[in-house]
């Protein structure tokens, strides 16, 4: 079977106005996407949708209503083909404090919400939308998913509970959701990125040299990852029709230490 073919689809990218995500919708675009940028991020969001000819939709991930306005824009732009879920957040905080306080919980569900509910919500409503569609080819192939998980699902680091435990629910879902969507023709795989070059890690000189010296715990090469060459994957996980229900680390072999 040859790749998936993307021309004349739609795709929805969370998170797209940052980062992997907006590499993704890059990467996408390219392969005759019309891309839905779904983010918080308005200014952001609209000038990279408006580069790619695709439309920004205002999105909180872990909204249904906001889901489901995503969906039905993508849809009105061609049948709907992939999801990337890359909207994210990070927090650091330990389980006890220093001064033996826990942490308070409303911080740790709101991790869980975004980054995990918030996957399970954009991933269902795309799915139900890419039920609906005619197959592409004679597997009977409709479109396929790509969440984005963490090296942190696995060797989650000091103060990483919160955001380890959003990451590996991740990992835990994709198996059983590729079964559930199997019998609609839909892939679903994970990305486990590891260190990847991003406005996460902030802008300056300062962030720079912090770069540089966390690339210098990378296996090979010694260096953060592009979200150019973390897209390179998530194109992978959606026009190869037999990748299915995997979870891939892309990470230049890191494997984090406890701090
Ligand atoms: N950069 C890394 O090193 C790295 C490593 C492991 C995992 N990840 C994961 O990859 C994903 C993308 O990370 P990134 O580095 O590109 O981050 P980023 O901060 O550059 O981009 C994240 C985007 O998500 C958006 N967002 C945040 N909360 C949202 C919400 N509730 N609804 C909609 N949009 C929301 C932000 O506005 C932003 O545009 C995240 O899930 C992150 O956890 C990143």
């Amino acid at each position: 079977m040859p790749r998936m073919n993307l021309e004349g689809s739609s795709s929805i990218v969370t998170g797209g106005a940052s980062g992997i995500g907006e590499a993704s919708a890059r990467q996408l675009a390219a392969a005759g996407s019309r891309v839905v940028i779904a983010d918080l991020n308005e200014a952001r969001g609209q000038a990279v949708a408006s580069e790619l000819g695709g439309l920004f939709v205002k999105c909180d991930v872990s909204s249904t209503e906001d889901a489901d306005s995503a969906v039905a824009a993508a849809s009105e732009m061609g049948p709907l083909r992939a999801l990337v879920n890359s909207a994210g957040i990070g927090f650091a905080g330990r389980t006890i404090d220093r001064n033996n306080v826990p942490m308070d919980l409303d911080r740790f569900s709101f991790v869980l919400k975004v980054n995990l509910i918030g996957t399970f919500n954009m991933l269902s409503r795309s799915a139900a939308a890419m039920a609906q569609t005619d197959p592409v080819d004679d597997d009977g192939s409709r479109g396929a998913i790509v969440n984005m998980a963490s090296a942190a699902a696995f060797d989650g680091q000091i103060g990483q509970c919160a955001y380890s435990a959003s990451k590996g629910g991740v990992v835990g879902m994709t198996l059983p959701i590729a079964r559930d969507l199997s019998a609609v023709g839909v892939r679903v795989n994970t990305i486990a990125p590891g260190l990847i070059d991003t406005p996460i890690y902030g802008e300056g000189e300062a962030s720079e040299a912090f770069k540089t010296h966390l690339g210098q715990s990378v296996l090979f090469p010694k260096r953060l990852g592009t979200g150019e060459e973390l897209a390179f994957t998530v194109m992978e996980c959606i026009t190869n029709p037999y990748l299915n229900a995997e979870t891939i680390r892309l990470d230049g072999g890191i494997r984090m230490p406890p701090k």
